[in-house]
């Protein structure tokens, strides 16, 4: 939620930082600003909407300081306005802020600042951080210096509960920035004489390759050629440079008309880069990453798999495949409920996290609960450095390259497919399934890339049924088994970005209730991939044509596809890896609406990527 960016160099900051935002602008697009150190001190510009209407602002195009901060929002305390928008101020006007995160306690802090003095222009929570700075710096009697700056910030923070990043300038330190994280996200990329900061890696992937991935509570100093590092205590820290080894045309369109549809397209390539040598042409299976015993695996007794949204879908993937290959029981928790529901655990717990972002709010808490719990804790991410792989005692990666749609694709299969790999490596330290099956399993896992190509032909057929259906009120979703989980994570495709209702179901749950629902003219989309339980899935199909419910299916099974509207014929694959096909048709249907309606689909209303506030 939010995104910020920060520049410090010799060329004109706001450019700069507007590029930065705009690629961000999936975090958060309700209002954005910008500030700078110009010649007269600092300069604020901001505005409610998107970032494209910073360009025009009166005096945008004036301003010249080469060091500024910037911030696209999406709203939690305050409506969207331009007074709610960052950066914020002190009273003074001496300190600049932008904020990504909450303050749980800002209405105590803005009492204490109020009964000193201090005014409230928004109803922001951040506005009480530049506050708070003026109020320590200038408590300080020391002379003014950069560790002055410094301390009056750490002491503000101090103050602060809940999660932020941010970035701070001052008028009195014209040459630098000071810039803090704690449970949101922050990276500093650096090169010769120029730091760019962002809230993650692809928004300023052109600029560097090389990042300083901030750890919680790690005060830094930029300069034009340096950064500083400091614990809570001040005392210096020495930190180094990770190379990231994306390309930076990832984080670009590449001809495509939005991300969303990019990143369909590049399944195929993501789901290659995610097994990469972990499943070699001859079968051997190998994490790298992981240094599992069959001591420590045969004492584990129960699995959680713990995430949120579409990860939250992965998840249920692996629980079916861990549970079938290992025969460990595995459970699937929304990482919101977790947190709250004093779930069992143990030291003979494994908890798996999964995250896109690796920084959503609900999953990190999950995992230091756990963690204090005595849990062994792995987690599956596709940022590198991201919070939940710092927090985890085993850190996997996707590699599916960075996802930049706010609906979540090659993650998702990704994610399966990395979990699946996961279910494998552990079966065969446990010897708990046939070498035979495994083998078969991950015969199946190489040719997935081949096989997402040959389903994404499907796309013209899809596009024909979403210019008939687009305009409809409600659908459904139904599956079974394994294809349960993809009828849901359909239907979270489809509400976010097409902003049409629908219900996931378990197939054979229909007739206990929400068949009442069904009428003349309803579309039923429905997934069978399990030969073991398509003529039961078809049943059910079979009850809601005769309520007058339009179908279509996907499937990849030799049935009669006549008393279909529709049918999507996916390749055929184990069914425990079949999310990754059968999810395809679903995204491009979500997709195709969104377009069919007018929407748009890479930044969908009220949502913003990685949700970082609880
Ligand atoms: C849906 C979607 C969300 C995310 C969820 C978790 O398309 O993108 O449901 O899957 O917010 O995000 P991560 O994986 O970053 O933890």
């Amino acid at each position: 939620m939010c995104g910020i960016v920060g520049y410090i160099g010799n060329k004109k900051a706001c450019p700069i930082l507007i590029a930065g935002l705009t690629r961000l602008e999936y975090r958060g697009y309700d209002s954005a600003g910008v500030s700078t150190i110009e010649k007269k001190g600092l300069s604020i510009k901001k505005a409610k909407g998107r970032v494209k209407n910073l360009n025009t602002l009166d005096g945008i195009n004036e301003l010249e300081g080469t060091i500024g901060i910037a911030h696209t929002r999406w709203a939690t305390h305050g409506k969207p306005s331009d007074e709610n928008a960052h950066p914020h101020q002190d009273n003074s006007k001496t300190f600049s802020v932008v904020h990504n995160g909450i303050i749980e306690n800002y209405t105590e802090l803005r009492n204490l600042l109020e009964n000193n003095g201090y005014h409230f222009y928004s109803q922001t929570d951040t506005e009480v951080i530049p506050n708070l700075i003026h109020y320590y710096f200038t408590k300080d009697k020391e002379k003014d210096s950069i560790m002055k700056f410094l301390r009056a910030v750490r002491n503000a923070c101090l103050d602060l509960k809940g999660s932020y990043a941010i970035e701070v300038i001052s008028s009195y330190f014209p040459d630098n920035m000071i810039v803090v994280r704690k449970d949101s996200p922050l990276v500093i990329g650096t090169c010769e004489n120029e730091k760019y900061i962002s809230s993650d890696i692809p928004a300023i992937l052109s600029y560097t390759r090389d990042f300083y991935l901030l750890n919680d509570l790690e005060f830094t100093i930029l300069s034009r050629t340096s950064a500083k590092f400091f614990d809570t205590e001040l005392n210096e820290i020495k930190k180094k440079t990770d190379v990231i080894e994306w390309n930076s045309s990832a984080a670009e369109k590449d001809g495509y008309e939005d991300f969303m549809l990019k990143e369909i397209y590049e399944q195929p390539t993501a789901v290659r880069e995610t097994i990469g040598s972990r499943i070699s042409n001859n079968l051997k299976c190998e994490f790298e990453e992981l240094k599992f015993t069959k001591e420590q695996l045969k004492k584990i007794n129960k699995i959680y798999i713990i995430a949120c949204g579409t990860a939250m879908h992965a998840g249920l993937s692996g629980k079916n495949t861990i549970e079938k290959l290992c025969r460990i029981p595995t459970e699937v928790d929304i990482a919101s409920e977790f947190r709250y529901r004093d779930p069992i655990i143990d030291k003979n717990t494994l908890c798996i996290f999964i995250s896109q972002s690796g920084e959503t709010a609900d999953t990190i808490a999950a995992l230091k609960l756990a963690k204090s719990e005595g849990a062994t804790t792995i987690a599956i991410s596709n940022v590198i450095g991201s919070s939940i792989t710092r927090e985890a005692d085993y850190s996997i990666y996707t590699h599916a390259g960075p996802e930049i749609a706010v609906a979540s694709t090659k993650a998702y299969t990704s994610q399966v497919v990395l979990i699946n790999i996961l279910a494998i490596y552990f079966a065969e330290i446990l010897k708990s399934t046939k070498k035979e099956i495994l083998d078969n399993l991950k015969q199946e896992i190489l040719s997935l890339p081949k096989k997402i190509e040959e389903t994404l032909k499907c796309k013209d057929q899809i596009l024909e049924f979403a210019k008939k259906v687009y305009q409809e009120k409600d659908m459904f979703f139904l599956g079974r088994g394994i294809d349960e989980t993809v009828a849901k994570e359909g239907s979270l495709k489809l509400k976010e970005i097409s902003y049409i209702h629908s219900e996931s179901y378990a197939a054979g749950e229909l007739k206990h209730g929400p068949i009442a629902l069904i009428e003349n003219g309803v579309t039923v989309i429905g997934i069978m991939t399990d030969e073991k339980l398509v003529e039961k899935t078809i049943s059910n199909i079979q009850e809601v044509i005769t309520r007058g419910a339009k179908t279509l299916i996907i499937t990849n099974q030799k049935i009669n596809y006549n008393s279909f509207n529709e049918a999507i014929v996916i390749p055929e694959t184990n069914p425990l890896v079949s999310p990754i096909l059968s999810v395809i048709p679903l995204q491009l249907l979500s997709y195709f609406i969104s377009k069919e309606k007018g929407l748009d689909v890479d930044k969908p209303r009220n949502l913003a990527k990685s949700v970082t506030v609880e």
